[in-house]
C-alpha cells in the first residue's frame, strides 16, 4: 500500500471538532491507532509483540542472526495535533516493506510504535522509550497523573497492560542494532544548505541532533476571595504573577537566545467571580545550547520544579553518512528542536538516524501540519533503500 492510503485509514480516528486530532496516550483514539498498526502488521505476516512498557513491535524475520534494524515512531498526538507527527513514520515503514515486496533481510527488521511519545496527557515526553531504556524510574512514572487525576499506572491498566512490569528491558535493547525514525519536518530551522527549512531545497533531510529540552512547572499561590468585595489592595492574586511570568519567559528567551513557551496553565478554582487560590504554569524551554536553556530558567527567578530534562543529543555521524550514501548521497542536514524517541534511543547508545520529510507549512503540533504526497513517497523510497542496504 502507498503511504497516503495508509495515513488516510487513520483520518477518522480521534478527530477534534475544531480540526486536527486528539490521540492522547492510552485513550480510546490511541487504542484504535494501535489496533490499526497490529492489523497491518499481521496482514504482512509480521510477528507482533507488546513490550512490558506498552511499546508495539512488529518483527520481520525475527530469528535471523544478528541484531535488528528498527524503524519506528509513534501514533499518539498532542491535543488538536496534526496528521503526520508520528503516523507518517509508521505508515512509511509499512509502505517501505511493501515496496520491498519479497526481499528477505539477512538480519531482523522491526517496526516499533513507541507509547506516549508526546507526553501530552501525563507531562512526560517519550515515556515508552524512556521506560525501555531506563531513562525514567518506573515508580516515578507510575505516579504521574493526568488532568483528571488518573495515574499512568491506572491508564495503562485500563488499556490492558500490566504497569507493575514497567522498566528497562535489556533483552529487548540487545536486539536493537540500529534505529531509524522518519518524521515530518516541524518548523523551518536553518539547514546545512543555508536556507530556512527544507522548503526551498531537498524534500528530504537528515537530522544531526536534538536540542536539549526541559519542562518546568511553576506553582503560584494566592488567597481565594470574592471578586466583587475584595479591595484591589487587599488581594493576593496569583493570576497577576502568572501574567508576569508568561511575559518574563518570552523576554528572557529573547535575551538568552533560546525557545521558551508557556503552553499550558491551570487556574484553581477557575471561577469568573473568584480571585484564584492558585495558578500553575508549565514552561517548555529548548535551544541549541544546554547551558543557555538552564541559564534562562535561572534568570526567570521563580521557584520551579523540573519535570523532565533531555540533554543535547547528537546523532551518530557514521550511521548518518552510511544512511545518506545508501539513499543516494547528499541530503541537507538540520537540527531538531522537537524531541523524539530516536533521541532517547541515541542517548542509550543505539546508532540512530532521522530522515526528515519537508513540511511546506512550517507548522506542527497543529492541524496545519503538512507534507506533500510526492515528498512522503520519496521518504518511503529512502526508507526502503536504507532497509535493503543495511540488511542485505
Ligand atoms: C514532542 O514532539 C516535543 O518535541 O515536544
Ligand atoms: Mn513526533
Ligand atoms: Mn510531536
Amino acid at each position: 500500500m502507498n503511504v497516503t492510503s495508509l495515513l488516510n485509514e487513520l483520518s477518522d480516528i480521534g478527530t477534534n471538532p475544531s480540526g486536527g486530532y486528539n490521540r492522547l496516550a492510552w485513550t480510546h483514539a490511541d487504542a484504535s491507532c494501535r489496533e490499526w498498526f497490529v492489523s497491518h502488521a499481521r496482514a504482512r505476516g509480521l510477528d507482533v509483540e507488546t513490550d512490558r512498557n506498552g511499546n508495539l513491535w512488529a518483527w520481520l524475520n525475527p530469528s535471523a542472526p544478528g541484531d535488528a534494524l528498527v524503524i519506528g515512531s509513534h501514533l499518539d498526538s498532542v491535543p488538536r495535533g496534526g496528521a503526520f507527527d508520528g503516523p507518517l513514520g509508521i505508515a512509511s515503514a509499512f509502505a517501505a516493506l511493501d515496496a520491498l515486496q519479497d526481499f528477505v533481510p539477512s538480519r531482523p527488521v522491526a517496526i516499533a510504535v513507541f507509547a506516549d511519545e508526546e507526553g501530552a496527557r501525563f507531562g512526560l515526553a517519550c515515556a515508552g522509550s524512556r521506560l525501555l531504556t531506563g531513562a525514567i524510574e518506573p515508580d516515578v512514572f507510575r505516579a504521574l497523573t493526568d488532568s483528571d487525576g488518573v495515574t499512568t499506572a491506572e491508564a495503562m491498566r485500563r488499556a490492558g497492560l500490566a504497569p507493575e512490569h514497567l522498566g528497562r528491558d535489556d533483552e529487548l535493547l540487545k536486539r536493537i542494532g540500529h534505529f531509524i525514525e522518519l518524521h515530518v519536518e516541524q518548523g523551518h530551522l536553518p539547514t546545512s544548505a543555508g536556507v530556512d527549512g527544507l522548503t526551498t531545497g531537498s524534500p528530504l533531510g537528515l537530522a544531526t541532533e536534538i536540542w536539549p529540552h526541559g519542562r518546568w512547572r511553576v506553582d503560584l499561590v494566592g488567597q481565594q476571595n470574592h471578586a466583587g468585595t475584595t479591595r484591589l489592595g487587599d488581594r493576593h492574586d496569583p493570576m497577576l504573577d502568572l501574567g508576569r511570568l508568561i511575559v518574563d519567559v518570552r523576554d528572557v528567551a529573547e535575551e538568552v537566545g533560546i525557545l521558551a513557551t508557556v503552553g499550558k496553565v491551570r487556574v484553581t478554582p477557575g471561577a469568573v467571580n473568584a480571585i484564584p487560590s492558585a495558578a500553575t504554569a508549565w514552561i517548555d524551554a529548548r535551544g541549541s545550547d544546554e547551558s543557555r536553556v538552564r541559564a534562562a530558567i535561572a534568570r526567570m527567578g521563580r521557584d520551579s520544579t523540573l519535570e523532565s530534562w533531555t540533554p543535547s543529543t547528537p546523532f551518530d555521524d557514521r550511521f548518518a553518512s552510511e544512511l545518506a550514501s545508501a539513499v543516494g548521497g547528499e541530503l541537507p542536514l538540520l537540527p531538531s528542536g522537537a524531541g523524539h524517541d530516536a533521541g532517547i534511543l541515541a542517548l542509550a547508545g543505539i546508532p540512530t538516524a532521522m530522515i526528515i520529510v519537508r513540511n511546506p507549512s512550517g507548522i506542527s503540533h497543529a492541524p496545519e501540519e503538512f507534507a506533500e504526497d510526492a515528498d512522503c513517497e520519496l521518504g518511503v523510497a529512502a526508507l526502503a533503500t536504507a532497509i535493503r542496504h543495511l540488511t542485505a
